[in-house]
C-alpha cells in the first residue's frame, strides 16, 4: 500500500517548533498509557489488538454468512445506531459505486425515530427478498429495539416459521435483551467483545458482517488496519500534536473536509468517534464535517470569514476511482474553454489547493491527510489510525475517551416522558 501521510506544512504559521517539542512528550506518555493499559477506561481497550488478534475462524464464518445472506436476499437491513452502524455505513459508502451495488443492497434502520422512515422502509421491503442484521452491544437501545420489532413482524408475515433463518444478531456474548432473544429463537449470532466500545467496534462483526455482505474484502480491510497498527506512530503523533496545540491556542472546532462525497459517512463515523470520546468534563475539540466543493457554497463563507475558532483537516485522495474529461465544444458559449479537455479530477484538485491557500490566509490552519486511493486497505488503515489517534488524544486532553456518561441524560428524560417502568 502506498503510504497514507499526515502533512502539517499548512500549520507552520500557527505552530512553533517549541509547541511541538512540548506536546510530543505528552503524546509519548499517552501512547504508553494506552499500550500498557494504565490509562482511564482501560477495560475498554480490546480494539487496540484487534487487527492482530481477530481469528481466521471468525473471518471465515463472517465470509460464509455473508455469502449465505447474498444468496438468499437482495437486501440486507442493518439495524443499529451510533457505533453499531456508522463504521459499516462509512466503509460501504466509501467503497461502493454511487449508483451501483455489488449485487446486494445494504439499507440501514434503527438510527433514528422517524416514523416516516420506518413506514417507507416497511413499504419498500414488502415485496423484496431481505435479511436482517440487528446490532446492539447493550442489546437494549431503544431505536434499534423498535426497528427490530417492526422488521421481525414483517419477516414473520412474509416468511412464517422461516423468518428466524433471516435474522442475524450481533451483540454481547452474555448480556442484554438481544442475546436472550438470539438464544431463545436460535438466531445466528456474532459476539461484540465486552472490552470493545461501540464507536471502536468497526473491526469486529459489528462492521465486518455488513461490509462483507456488501461485497468488500474484510481480510484486506484488516490488512490495512494492521499496517496502521504496526506503522502509524509518526502519523498519530503529528495529527494529535497539531490538533491539540491548535485547540490550546483557541481553535476549538476541527472541520474534517472531503473533496470526494463518498467520504461523507467516514466523516460522520469520525465525528462520533472523536465527539463521544473527547467531549466531556467541559473539554474537547468540537468535530464537524463538510463535503467540498458542495459546502464551499454554504459553510465556505463561515470558514473563510467567520469567527476564527476553526482548523480544518483535509482528506486528500491522490487518485480517484474514475476520471472524466470535460467535453470540448465549438462555440464555448458556457465559457469553459480554459478547462475543456482537462480531467475533472484535476479541476477538483485545483479547487482543493485554492481553498486551502485561501483558508490558511484567512487564519484557518490546515492539516492534510493524503490517501493514495480509496480501497479496502487504505480505509482499513484510516479506521485504525483514527481510533488510535482518538485514544491518545483523549489521554492528552485528560479525559476518559472510552465512556459516554453524557448520552444517558436525554434517555432518562425520554423514558420518564414515555412512562417506562422505573423512570
Ligand atoms: O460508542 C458507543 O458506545 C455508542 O455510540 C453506541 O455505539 C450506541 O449508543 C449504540 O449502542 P448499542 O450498540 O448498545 O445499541
Amino acid at each position: 500500500m502506498n503510504k497514507i501521510k499526515v502533512k502539517l506544512n499548512n500549520c507552520e504559521q500557527f505552530i512553533n517548533k517549541s509547541d511541538y517539542d512540548g506536546i510530543f512528550i505528552e503524546i509519548e506518555n499517552a501512547l504508553l498509557l494506552l499500550e500498557n493499559k494504565q490509562g482511564k477506561g482501560n477495560d475498554y481497550l480490546g480494539w487496540v489488538e484487534l487487527p492482530n488478534t481477530i481469528s481466521q475462524v471468525l473471518l471465515d464464518d463472517l465470509n460464509k454468512t455473508a455469502r449465505k445472506i447474498r444468496n438468499e436476499s437482495n437486501i440486507l437491513v442493518v439495524i443499529g445506531i451510533g457505533g453499531s452502524y456508522l463504521g459499516s455505513k462509512a466503509v460501504i459508502d466509501a467503497l461502493k459505486g454511487y449508483f451501483t451495488n455489488k449485487g446486494i443492497e445494504v439499507l440501514f434502520m434503527g438510527n433514528s425515530i422517524s416514523s416516516t422512515y420506518i413506514s417507507e422502509i416497511v413499504d419498500y421491503l414488502k415485496d423484496k427478498e431481505f435479511s436482517v442484521n440487528v446490532i446492539s452491544k447493550s442489546g437494549t437501545t431503544t431505536e434499534p429495539a423498535i426497528a427490530f420489532r417492526v422488521i421481525n413482524e414483517l419477516l414473520i408475515k412474509k416468511y412464517g416459521k422461516k423468518a428466524n433463518e433471516r435474522i442475524y444478531v450481533t451483540t454481547d456474548e452474555k448480556k442484554g435483551a438481544l442475546r436472550k432473544l438470539a438464544n431463545e429463537f436460535h438466531y445466528k449470532s456474532f459476539v461484540i467483545p465486552s472490552d470493545v466500545g461501540g464507536r471502536f467496534s468497526v473491526l469486529t462483526p459489528v462492521g465486518l458482517l455488513p461490509i462483507a455482505v456488501a461485497g468488500f474484502d474484510i481480510n484486506k480491510l484488516l490488512n490495512g488496519a494492521k499496517q496502521a497498527y504496526e506503522n502509524s506512530h509518526e502519523n498519530v503523533k503529528n495529527y494529535i500534536a497539531a490538533r491539540n496545540i491548535l485547540y490550546r491556542k483557541g481553535k476549538k472546532i476541527e472541520i474534517m473536509v472531503n473533496y470526494e462525497p463518498k467520504l461523507h459517512y467516514l466523516i460522520e463515523w469520525w465525528k462520533q468517534l472523536f465527539g463521544e470520546s473527547e467531549g466531556k468534563d467541559g473539554k474537547g475539540i468540537f468535530p464537524a464535517g463538510v463535503d467540498f466543493s458542495a459546502d464551499l457554497h454554504s459553510m465556505g463563507q463561515y470558514m473563510q470569514d467567520g469567527e476564527r475558532i476553526l482548523f480544518e483537516t483535509v482528506l486528500n485522495i491522490k487518485q480517484p476511482i474514475k476520471d472524466y474529461s470535460i467535453p470540448k465544444t465549438n462555440d464555448d458559449k458556457d465559457g469553459l474553454r480554459y478547462i475543456e479537455g482537462e480531467s475533472i479530477n484535476y479541476v477538483n484538485s485545483q479547487a482543493m489547493k485554492g481553498t486551502i491557500a485561501a483558508h490558511v490566509e484567512g487564519k484557518v490552519p490546515n492539516i492534510e491527510i493524503t490517501i493514495p486511493i480509496l480501497n479496502e486497505e487504505t480505509i482499513g488503515y484510516l479506521l485504525y489510525f483514527f481510533e488510535k489517534s482518538c485514544g491518545v488524544s483523549g489521554y492528552v486532553l485528560g479525559v476518559n475517551p472510552f465512556n459516554q456518561p453524557g448520552v444517558e441524560k436525554y434517555k432518562t428524560n425520554m423514558f420518564t416522558l414515555l412512562g417506562k417502568p422505573g423512570y
